[in-house]
């Protein structure tokens, strides 16, 4: 199973085009391979059985989510025991580069993306903040990853690569459920 995420604006309009339609985010790829499902996560996963999957991948959504504790403890009880969560998120340093303060803010930002017509709303946080809620919520951390560009970003885009290889823009950990 895929669960996909949704997230409305204010009028209940979904943000992103492609998430009217689950299907549609996917198109050919998944066939009937998956079974796709639109979802706040800030409510719970009722829909999904407990211990029901080997392992979650959550890229770059933890962060969006004020409810964590919730999301974290029902991922870990839809996980069976030993299965594993990663988790990628928007790196703290590069947080304190763009939005300045204390490195140890938590408060809610809003990235600017799309020239400024748009923007990301997240919450930034520490490392150690990050870590502690995995790890009390019944996680063991068993890799942390500062993903660096690949040489295929240099032919797409050179700046972007240069500054990807001088400091981290996102942060990836590979968990086990206790
Ligand atoms: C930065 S995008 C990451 C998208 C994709 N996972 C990736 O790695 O490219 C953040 C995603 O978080 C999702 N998201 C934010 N809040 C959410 C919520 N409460 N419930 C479900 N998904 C949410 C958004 O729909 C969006 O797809």
């Amino acid at each position: 199973m895929y669960v996909a995420g949704v997230h409305e604006d204010a009028g209940g309009r979904p943000r992103n085009r492609r998430q009217r339609d689950p299907a549609e985010a996917c198109p050919g790829r998944l066939g009937e391979r998956a079974n796709l499902r639109l979802h706040d996560v800030e409510q719970s996963l009722d829909f999904i059985d407990d211990v029901a999957f080997d392992g979650i991948v959550c890229a770059l959504v933890l962060h969006h989510v004020a409810n964590r504790a919730q999301l974290l403890s029902e991922l870990r009880r839809v996980l069976r025991p030993g299965g594993w969560l990663l988790i990628s998120t928007s790196h703290p340093t590069s947080d304190r580069h763009r939005f300045g303060g204390s490195y140890y803010a938590e408060d809610w930002v809003d990235l600017p993306v799309a020239g400024g017509e748009q923007s990301i709303h997240y919450q930034r946080m520490s490392l150690e903040t990050f870590l502690a809620e995995l790890l009390d919520s019944g996680f063991v951390l068993e890799r942390l990853v500062e993903p660096r560009p690949t040489a295929a970003l240099r032919d797409l885009d050179e700046s972007a690569y240069r500054k990807l290889q001088q400091s981290p823009s996102f942060l990836a950990v590979r968990l086990r459920r206790s």
